[in-house]
């Protein structure tokens, strides 16, 4: 943009020219998928570290956020016993440091029998849901998951909604880049939640490819940081410059900004 015209556009208040960018991934508003709870995973280490991640996201603009610790049957045993007390931690510093932040928690669900037997209700203890019943869960990044047919079964039998996290990150699934995968998902009511690390070029560029290529095909419901330390926002923040950013933005497909201002849980 002119010299000149930039300067009439700040004195009439009016844009003119390209849309401008968004100040910050802040535009977001809501994020649903990050490990801010301290000491329960590969996350956050300690509440200091909870605390660094948290100003992370309220200086971009963030409004609310759903912390999603790891939960395994054999690794990270995280459930409502662990997760819900480690948030009521976070968020009494996080009030006192009066961040403006609305905090919630759910999980990150590892497909193993573990889950299936969350599902089926025969473990002793409730899932921890997102919002309208949506349930975040993963995939092994090695093998192919022979259950996850049966796991989608279950889910939407059980009345959940399936968020497939970081779906972008299962070489298995790559398939030439056809994205007949991904598209065998979407149609099954699998929604699909990018991580905008993949985008960045974050986790390899066989991930970003395919990350973009979703974007391209209108494949993408969410947008996350999957954060798991403070470090990882630099590479995050450079999407502000990023083609396939602002196309997700724009595709009126994107489910993160309904989510802002969901009241707290109690
Ligand atoms: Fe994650």
């Amino acid at each position: 943009m002119s010299g000149l015209l930039q300067r009439m556009r700040d004195a009439l208040g009016v844009a003119f020219g390209p849309k401008p960018s968004p100040k910050a991934l802040g535009v977001l508003a809501a994020d649903m998928h990050a490990h801010w709870l301290p000491g329960l995973d590969d996350g956050a280490k300690d509440l200091e570290q909870s605390m660094v991640m948290l100003r992370g996201f309220a200086e971009r603009g963030y409004t609310t956020l759903w912390a999603t610790p790891h939960s395994m049957g054999d690794h990270y045993k995280n459930g409502p016993a662990e997760i819900l007390p480690a948030l009521e931690r976070v968020r009494e510093a996080a009030s006192a440091e009066g961040l403006p932040l609305d905090l919630h928690a759910a999980a990150e669900y590892y497909l193993d029998d573990h889950f299936l037997q969350l599902l089926d209700g025969k473990a002793d203890e409730a899932l921890l849901l997102l919002p309208d019943k949506w349930l975040l869960f993963e995939l092994s990044y090695l093998n192919r998951p022979s259950q996850l047919q049966d796991a989608l079964f279950r889910i939407i039998t059980a009345g959940y909604k399936p968020l497939l996290a970081h779906p972008e990150r299962y070489p298995y699934f790559h398939d030439s880049g056809s994205l007949r995968a991904y598209r065998e998902l979407a149609e099954q009511d699998v929604a699909l939640q990018v991580n905008l690390g993949s985008l960045a070029g974050s986790h390899g560029r066989s991930a970003q490819r395919v990350a973009r290529a979703m974007v391209d095909a209108d494949l993408v419901r969410f947008l996350g940081t999957d954060l798991h330390r403070p470090g990882q926002w630099a590479n995050l923040d450079a999407l502000k410059q990023d083609r396939w950013f602002h196309r997700v933005l724009n595709s009126g497909r994107l489910l993160n900004a309904q989510w802002a201002n969901t009241p707290p849980q109690p």
